[in-house]
């Protein structure tokens, strides 16, 4: 039998508007037992290393001088002091994998999501869990797989821009598609004029349409938020075309205009895009292998160690 739902706000127009338009909802997963203070303490001491992302960030919007660490020999309850008082964010991957509790209530949530709209179907979900310092940024950018964002502690003020040029163009997001980054795309201050602006507090969810650039500003608080991804079958195909579009323009020369997901000329380009995927045309960049650098200093929270090169 299913618990309380997560959704506490939902209306059959949100199933009219999923993906087409920004939308806010509110959830209870701040109240829920697996989001208490102790139990993201305990999730933080233990997480392993090959799962999560420790970055320093250096001046606001210097994106180049973010770097990595790690965290020893600090309890859960000192690693989240230290990242309340620092500036740095941890970007904890693959929660279901590492801890199943978290993916239950993944699949809760996309079950409420089903029963609310039937025609809505997911596969490669994914789940992470960000703690983040007092005014972290994320910078502008877009994603590849359909997004939300939960806020679970803090506030944070997102901004949503529209999924169209010059926001975003196609050959941006084959760029992002090709490279695996999703940064470093151009912004102009004037783009804010166009941005949904959402101050997110914790019971929050925003969830916005395919590939919408979106950039996020903590306010002065400690923030954690959770951040949900998933495919279904047309993004998974649109997904597709935007690789084989990508190879055809970058590779080829071509300029490719076609996006459309069915009919033969998707599926010349489902062939094309599964023959070189893994080849060197399309090179994802890990950047989950970068060494780390420093650490959470244990005897002063909020402040850093260096690591010193083996
Ligand atoms: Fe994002």
């Amino acid at each position: 039998m299913r618990q309380e739902p997560i959704f506490t706000s939902w209306l059959p127009r949100h199933a009219e508007l999923w993906g087409h338009a920004p939308m806010r909802l509110k959830h209870r997963l701040h109240e829920h037992e697996l989001f208490t203070n102790e139990a993201l303490a305990r999730l933080v001491e233990s997480y392993p290393r090959e799962h999560y992302n420790l970055v320093q960030w250096g001046e606001h919007g210097a994106s180049g001088s973010w770097r990595e660490g790690e965290i020893r020999g600090l309890s859960g309850g000192e690693i989240i002091d230290s990242i309340a008082k620092g500036r740095v964010w941890i970007n904890m991957r693959n929660l279901p994998t590492v801890d199943p509790r978290y993916g239950e209530v993944m699949n809760g949530i996309f079950e409420e999501l089903e029963d609310y709209m039937p025609a809505f179907r997911t596969f490669t979900r994914k789940l992470g869990l960000l703690i983040s310092s007092p005014l972290s940024r994320t910078l502008y950018h877009a994603d590849l797989p359909g997004q939300s964002l939960w806020q679970i502690r803090g506030v944070k003020r997102v901004y949503i821009y529209p999924n169209a040029a010059p926001f975003i163009t196609p050959e941006l997001i084959e760029r992002v598609a090709l490279s695996g980054v999703e940064v470093n795309m151009p912004f102009e201050p004037w783009y804010d004029e166009h941005a949904t602006v959402i101050d997110i507090e914790p019971g929050d969810m925003l969830h916005w349409p395919l590939n919408a650039p979106h950039r996020v500003d903590n306010h002065d608080c400690l923030n954690v938020s959770m951040t949900m991804e998933y495919f279904t079958d047309d993004i998974r195909r649109t997904h597709m075309v935007t690789v084989a579009n990508g190879i055809l323009r970058s590779k080829l020369g071509l300029k490719p205009r076609e996006r459309t997901i069915t009919g033969p000329a998707f599926w010349s380009k489902a062939v094309l895009q599964r023959a070189l995927r893994d080849t060197s045309w399309v090179k994802r960049q890990n950047r989950a292998r970068r060494a780390p650098e420093f650490r959470l200093d244990p005897t002063r929270p909020g402040c850093v160690a260096e690591i010193e090169a083996a």
